[in-house]
């Protein structure tokens, strides 16, 4: 039975968003569709109870489980706490997770709050770190006077398709149609009758520009919050788009936050925008579209949080050990407080009958690493080599990365003594050249004069694909 109001979870708001941005929904059509009034699915937005049958039925609309949406939030933190060791954790790899699973982060997610308050900002990191999933549990936990809008722009092709999520989202956010005029008054005016709809049609290709900054002017004069716009894989959609397009973009946005210097962006993504910058300088850019931000380097969990983690799934999986905490920790430690990779293998462990020890956790990870069908997805760490080098450097990269692999910390000498009796490998120069970039492309860290692997599970990975 339910009962007779039900109400959004608030921690549910940024996914109604997503629904309605990917359903190209607004609230006035779901209110027309189903005939409900207009106030009724403004309440559900804003986490206000509603009649139960209503609930359910935008809820269907927009794709969603009513039933979860529908949840009771913990009261105050010792609740949390409590929630937090009673919820069913479940491994999901990669997957969506919901924000209430998403642990740790608090700290993170202050420093860019605070960074915020003077500058746009990029988060970089590694892939699986956990990036998207901070910005989401951010965007979740906003404050009330924020207005976070993410936004993950994976498969995104062209400038006009990126404005048009751009603006559905600010129309989504203003929430009464009819709100945000310049977007729509421009279109009308360049087709020629009312625009009314949800998607750009073919003729407003070639005034993105325009669409954009109008979109950011409606949104920007019409509420009064402090506007976040986080673009997740933002160097994935650039990358995408033709050189020229992509150049055109980045001086946009810079010369958007140029003149709108209240509005802050975020830009996330685990392919450098190095690698993005250095292409498009081969096409004759010369711009540094991206020094008024803050840079921000994505780390792997804390070791408490990643045990945390690991605890709460060994749990919700129900995975017998002989004492949780310290298996937790062993796990945690043994793929370097990576979270995705915390998922992995414990999914990996729900396959043993007995208590779970130390060796079916050392076992299981080198299993998981040697396996052939990379199940871990750590192929890419080779693969990414021969789209992101060139012919000429990818000697110094395999030989340093083989090196480093069986070795202890070593300095730049003790490598070059190596490397320049190869001849492939016996310029000094590029050899600094190339330990630098593996450094950005988070292969390698320096720690005074001694270089390492960054991650110790990567180091294990290519000891053995490489079998040395
Ligand atoms: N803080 C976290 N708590 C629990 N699981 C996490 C956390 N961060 C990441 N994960 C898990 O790792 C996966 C990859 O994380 P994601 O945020 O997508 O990484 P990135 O954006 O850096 O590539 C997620 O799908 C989730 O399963
Ligand atoms: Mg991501």
């Amino acid at each position: 039975m339910v009962s007779e109001l039900l109400k959004l979870n608030s921690e549910w708001k940024l996914k109604v968003r997503e629904s309605f941005a990917i359903n190209q929904l607004t609230q006035k059509a779901i209110a027309e569709n189903l005939s409900i009034s207009k106030s009724s699915v403004s309440k559900f937005v804003n986490s206000q109870p509603i009649a139960a049958n209503n609930f359910i039925r935008i809820c269907q609309a927009l794709d969603l489980d009513w039933g979860t949406a529908s949840q009771e939030e913990p009261q105050n933190a010792s609740l949390i706490k409590f929630k937090f060791k009673d919820a069913d954790f479940k491994v999901n790899p990669g997957g969506e997770i919901p924000p209430q699973e998403i642990v740790g982060r608090e700290n993170l997610i202050e420093t860019i709050w605070d960074r915020l308050q003077q500058q746009s900002l990029i988060l970089i990191g590694e892939r699986r770190i956990g990036k998207s999933s901070t910005l989401k549990k951010m965007a979740t936990e906003a404050a009330e006077d924020m207005l976070p809008i993410y936004r993950d722009l994976e498969g995104i092709r062209s400038p006009i398709e990126f404005v048009e999520k751009v603006w559905q989202d600010i129309e989504l956010y203003l929430q009464q149609e009819g709100k945000a005029t310049r977007v729509r008054n421009f279109l009308s005016q360049i087709q020629g009758s009312q625009f009314t709809g949800f998607r750009f049609s073919e003729i407003a290709q070639d005034h993105w520009k325009k669409l954009l900054t109008f979109a950011i002017e409606d949104v920007i004069t019409l509420q009064t919050k402090q506007l976040v716009f986080i673009w997740d894989e933002m160097p994935h959609m650039l990358e995408n788009f033709a050189d020229e397009s992509a150049m055109e973009m980045l001086d946009t946005l810079r010369s958007l936050r140029q003149t709108y210097p209240d509005i802050r962006m975020i830009f996330s993504g685990s392919i450098g925008l190095h690698h993005i910058f250095k292409n498009l300088q081969q096409s004759g850019y010369r711009n540094d579209p991206t020094n008024d931000m803050f840079t921000i380097d994505g780390q792997p969990l804390t070791l408490d949080d990643a045990t945390e983690l690991a605890a709460s799934l060994l749990e919700g999986e129900n995975i017998a050990t002989l004492n949780i905490q310290k298996s937790a920790r062993e796990i945690a430690e043994a793929v370097d407080c990576i979270p995705f990779y915390i998922h992995h293998l414990i999914n990996q462990l729900k396959s043993i009958d007995t208590e779970v020890t130390h060796s079916d956790i050392v076992n299981t990870v080198e299993e998981c690493l040697q396996n052939p069908l990379n199940p871990w997805k750590m192929d890419h760490y080779r693969e990414r080599i021969d789209n992101y080098y060139t012919e000429d450097q990818k000697p110094y990269v395999l030989n340093i990365l083989d090196l480093l692999a069986i070795n202890p910390p070593i300095s730049f000498q003790q490598l070059w003594k190596i490397l320049h009796s190869d001849p492939q490998t016996n310029n000094k120069e590029m050899s600094r050249t190339i330990l630098r970039l593996l450094m950005k492309d988070y292969y390698l860290t320096q720690t005074g004069s001694l270089y390492c692997f960054r991650y110790h599970l990567v180091q294990q990975y290519w000891r053995l694909s490489r079998g040395l």
